[in-house]
């Protein structure tokens, strides 16, 4: 292009150099135009495009509720509305196109001028070639139509430029935080493990000019509690919800199991979150894909999971099964089976800590109380958080949380929350009607009993399983004598192999435990073996004892609380070895020790096993 306009100017420099002056003036007078069409043009262009966008956005709205829109007869108020819309961009477009028309006609008078001038500069020129002048006028004119095209062109790009300043615009948004950090990568294996949620001052605005809509929350929940959150619409429940998987970045501290969530990477926190969104947004591709998005399981663990929430029939009738075709957003699923897809999926990624928002609010009673009871069988161990408008839903929670503008006004159980009668949740209660709430009031009553035994029953099951993780003395008994060696004494249990035993007349330790002789043999029917920070035998006693001969040849070996009543439990011991029969050592103490093992497992306490101990 550049040859080419070189060349034609100087084709018109050499027939004529006067003929550059109005050349110059003509590249300058287009400068100057393009200039101020561009100053208009700019603008109507960048109106143009932000007219545009509620065009598409009607049409792509309306086409999704294309079934809503009928069933309210609302087609013409659509119709209306789009042709709003198009009006709007129309008339932009219509002064788009008004200047660019009146630029190329401005163009169109100039390039004329300009050739006229060229063609009448010649009038006086006799001694001018025919060709010559020809030769100059046709130049002139492709000079002219080269410009208008450059100007046209170079206007045209400055105008679609609107485009890229809307991109650039978009870029400069402030990004998401990192999908990974080096926290990470300190996380334990299996974060996190128990599910304990605590809030710490946690405020969170959505707009810097616009109020919090969650303010300066502060609460804990401990693991495996179910949490019910209430509250009006508006209140902040969802934003709590979303809160946890910092979809808009909170203030204060939220942390999981003792690690502080904006610490993490995105990725690592919201894959351990499980939530049942109130619209289940799920993606165009197979059931498998949906169900499992990174591949993760196997078929029968896919299967497995969609029998709990019971749609593996439904699945299975589409007839491609697992490799049944969504379409955008599993328009062809019902909102309910989408949820429950969502909690098939929850039940496979096996997190401890599970979100529902409104998660049932579109589903048939049943199909309620199904996910209800899958909720409490399947995750019975996990914290779960119920965001819910129907109350029966979250009325056997252990804890409700109330909501109101932002701030946690209530957090009790939901039984003591209906005690009072001026609490919100009371308030709530009573709005659904004098039937309804005596029978949520039921309903609290019943969970709160409910709690309350197994709270007793956990409670003491920890007494119990404390009392079994103690260990436990054993008691050595010699019936009703004073002379006796205690020769060899074993002990197995499932903390540690102790075996006592005498060697060269006294007492030693075989195994970790240490062991201690608390009592005098001689003087008692039965001594016990407890054990002690560190092993002393009081060689004194073992010595008198090793001296004496032994009329008894019995030792038993057994939990010391069993030996309450020295001659019943003898009565019930377990012979092993004949008494007239001398054993080794060695034999007595692998009896000894395969009976303390049953002896413990059994965990039996009336139940003694006798040893001999002849020698
Ligand atoms: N994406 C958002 N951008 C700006 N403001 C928002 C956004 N989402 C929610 N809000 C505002 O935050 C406040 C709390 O909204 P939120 O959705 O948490 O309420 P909610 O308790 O879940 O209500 P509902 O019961 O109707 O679901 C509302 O005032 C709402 O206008
Ligand atoms: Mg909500």
């Amino acid at each position: 292009i550049m040859l080419s306009f070189l060349g034609i100017i100087s084709v018109i420099a050499y027939l004529n150099y006067w003929l550059l002056i109005p050349t110059f003036l003509l590249a300058i007078v287009f400068v100057y135009f393009r200039r101020f069409y561009l100053a208009t043009a700019r603008d109507i262009k960048r109106l143009e495009g932000i007219t545009r966008s509620p065009v598409f956005t009607h049409l792509s709205a309306t086409l999704q509720g294309l079934t809503t829109i009928r069933a309210f007869k609302a087609q013409q108020a659509f119709i209306s509305d789009f042709d709003q819309y198009q009006d709007v961009h129309s008339s932009a477009w219509f002064l788009f196109l008004c200047t660019t028309r009146w630029f190329g006609i401005c163009l169109d008078w100039i390039s004329c001028l300009y050739i006229a001038i060229v063609t009448y500069s010649f009038l006086g020129m006799t001694d001018t070639l025919g060709g010559d002048i020809g030769l100059a006028i046709s130049s002139a004119m492709m000079l002219s139509g080269m410009f208008q095209w450059g100007v046209r062109q170079s206007a045209e790009v400055e105008n679609q430029m609107t485009s890229v300043e809307r991109v650039i615009e978009f870029s400069k948004l402030k990004p998401e935080p990192p999908l990974t950090t080096e926290k990470d990568e300190e996380l334990k294996e299996g974060w996190p493990n128990s599910g304990s949620v605590e809030f710490v001052d946690v405020s969170l605005q959505y707009d810097v000019n616009q109020p919090p809509v969650l303010k300066k929350l502060t609460f804990t929940i401990k693991s495996g509690e179910k949490i019910g959150i209430v509250g009006r619409t508006g209140a902040g429940k969802s934003s709590l919800i979303s809160c946890l998987f910092r979809l808009t970045e909170p203030s204060g501290r939220i942390l999981i199991d003792g690690v502080d969530v904006r610490q993490l990477g995105l990725h690592t926190l919201r894959k351990k979150l499980s939530i049942i969104p109130q619209d289940p947004t799920l993606f165009s591709g197979t059931f498998r894909k949906n169900l499992d998005p990174f591949s993760e399981h196997q078929d029968d663990e896919l299967w497995h999971a969609l029998e709990e929430v019971q749609l593996k029939e439904a699945v299975q009738e589409t007839g491609a099964g697992l490799e049944h075709i969504l379409s955008e957003g599993g328009s062809n699923l019902s909102v309910g089976q989408k949820q429950l897809l969502c909690l098939a999926r929850a039940i496979l990624s096996h997190n401890p800590i599970l979100l529902m928002d409104e998660a049932t609010a579109n589903v048939d009673p049943k199909t309620d109380e199904m996910i209800q009871r899958t909720i409490r069988e399947k995750f019975v161990s996990c914290t779960v958080l119920t965001v819910a408008h129907r109350l029966h839903t979250i009325v056997d929670s252990d804890r409700v949380m109330v909501m109101s503008r932002g701030h946690l006004r209530e957090f009790d159980s939901p039984h003591t929350l209906l005690q009072d009668p001026n609490s919100i949740f009371s308030e709530l209660v009573s709005q659904t009607g004098a039937s309804t709430a005596a029978h949520l009031r039921k309903l609290a009553l019943a969970a709160h009993n409910r709690h309350g035994l197994l709270l007793q029953q956990q409670d003491s099951q920890q007494k119990q399983h404390e009392k079994d993780a103690e260990p436990r003395p054993l008691q050595l008994s010699i019936p009703n004598t004073k002379n006796f060696t205690p020769l060899q004494v074993s002990r197995t249990d499932e903390n540690s192999q102790d075996v006592l035993c005498q060697k060269d007349d006294h007492l030693q330790k075989i195994g970790n435990s240490t062991i201690n002789v608390v009592s005098d043999p001689l003087d008692k029917s039965s001594f016990s073996v407890e054990e002690e920070k560190s092993f002393k035998v009081d060689e004194e006693v073992v010595a008198a004892a090793s001296n004496k001969s032994l009329s008894s040849p019995s030792v038993i070996v057994s939990n010391s609380e069993s030996i309450s009543d020295q001659s019943s439990s003898s009565s019930s011991t377990q012979k092993i070895v004949d008494q007239e029969e001398s054993i080794s050592a060695a034999t007595i103490l692998e009896r000894s020790r395969t009976c303390s093992n049953d002896h413990i497992h059994n965990n039996d306490e009336t139940q003694e096993i006798e040893y001999d101990t002849r020698f």
